[in-house]
């Protein structure tokens, strides 16, 4: 009987203590883990155009996730759909993961070695972590070249989506429930607070801002803070191939142990085994001289010709070669890449 009562009295004084903790703050607590986009919100930053629109029927992020990466998924009435496109998947083209360390620059070498080091592939497309974070898309020099396609993808993800469906892909447009899956898989890569990379000091103190905040109310400081640390947009310039292709790229000395990396995770990527073309390359040395004999040459099989202009695509009918713009492959890489495929043609 004594030990019960004993028990019970320190239940009690258990449950006093913890009711006697101090209540805690009001605002919300934020860790590394916290989505960008939920700080913005509570600094009273307006949701983007693009949250998930939840009275579409039959949409999941599992089913979205189908879709990008394999270009086909279930129904929502049961059977499959058809292949989303007949050359490519989206990561054919777009990597899923952050692939710059300091988001705040778009610096082909940082991403070319930030790509080794993660062992993922270094494409023509910007990876699709942290797509929902941007406000605007097909930047610069996209614009001038396509001109009224990507008007009314400028802020809209949604129809960014949908026009990389058709024409970078070369498939079919997206179901409404499709487009929803994709967006609502894209939700699941934004960027949290930890890809900011913020110092630990400027991290704690936006955490105390953050709990003494009250939630919504307008902090356009602390809003314009957090957005300097990444790109609302990313810089897209394209570059035209060396007036003179002999000389290459001028007052450019390339590296080929760097032009190794661009070939492995770039070239390879999509023609290994014909992986996303016809076009087969390996590490052959007659693979290497052909790639040499062309390089300086104007025609399609030059290297210079491909990566500044891509290949053109005929509407649905063949996968095509997207280019690279500057902030994709700087000039010196190019020239890396000829000096791999010169001393690997010796
Ligand atoms: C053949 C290559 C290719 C394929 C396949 C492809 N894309 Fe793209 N995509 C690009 C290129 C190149 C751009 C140009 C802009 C950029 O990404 O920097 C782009 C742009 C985008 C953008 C805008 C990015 C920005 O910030 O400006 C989105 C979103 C996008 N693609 C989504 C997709 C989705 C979803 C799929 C699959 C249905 C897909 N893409 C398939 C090459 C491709
Ligand atoms: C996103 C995938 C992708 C990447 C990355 C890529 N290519 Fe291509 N490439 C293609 C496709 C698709 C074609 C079009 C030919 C076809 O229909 O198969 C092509 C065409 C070519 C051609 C012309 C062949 C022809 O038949 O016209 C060359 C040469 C070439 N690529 C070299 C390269 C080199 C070198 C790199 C690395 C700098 C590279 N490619 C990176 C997809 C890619």
């Amino acid at each position: 009987m004594k030990k019960i009562v004993l028990i019970c009295s320190i239940i009690v004084a258990g449950l006093l203590l913890v009711s006697l903790r101090p209540s805690e703050p009001a605002g919300l607590q934020i860790a590394q883990d916290t989505p960008v986009w939920d700080v913005l919100q509570h600094f009273g930053e307006p949701a983007p155009n693009h949250r998930p629109d939840e009275a579409i029927a039959g949409a999941s992020a599992e089913k979205g996730a189908d879709l990008v990466l394999k270009g086909i998924t279930k129904k929502p009435s049961g059977g499959k759909t058809s292949k989303q496109s007949a050359h490519f998947v989206c990561t054919s083209c777009h990597n899923i993961k952050k692939e710059l360390p300091d988001l705040r620059q778009s610096d082909p070498q940082a991403r070319l070695e930030y790509a080794q080091q993660q062992g993922i592939p270094f494409l023509q497309g910007t990876t699709l972590h942290g797509a929902v974070n941007r406000i605007s898309f097909y930047n610069d020099d996209y614009e001038k070249k396509y001109g009224d396609l990507v008007a009314p993808t400028r802020n809209n993800l949604r129809e960014a989506i949908q026009l990389c469906a058709i024409e970078c892909s070369q498939g079919r447009r997206l179901k409404d429930w499709e487009l929803e899956s994709v967006l609502r898989y894209l939700w699941t890569l934004e960027l949290t607070m930890e890809d900011l990379d913020m110092s630990p000091e400027a991290f704690s103190q936006l955490q105390q801002k953050v709990a003494a905040h009250q939630n919504g109310q307008k902090d356009q400081a602390s809003i314009d803070l957090i957005k300097s640390y990444y790109q609302p947009g990313v810089p897209a310039h394209f570059v035209k191939p060396p007036e003179d292709r002999k000389v290459g790229y001028t007052g450019v000395e390339g590296n080929p142990e760097n032009g190794k990396l661009v070939y492995d995770l770039s070239c390879k990527h999509c023609h290994e085994n014909k992986r996303y073309s016809f076009f087969h390359l390996d590490d052959s040395k007659n693979t290497f001289r052909y790639l040499k004999k062309h390089f300086a040459r104007y025609t399609r099989y030059s290297v210079y010709q491909v990566s500044r202009y891509g290949t053109s695509p005929m509407a649905g009918k063949r996968a095509y070669m997207p280019q690279y713009t500057e902030e994709k492959m700087s000039n010196q890489q190019m020239e890396d890449l000829r000096a791999y495929i010169e001393q690997e043609a010796r």
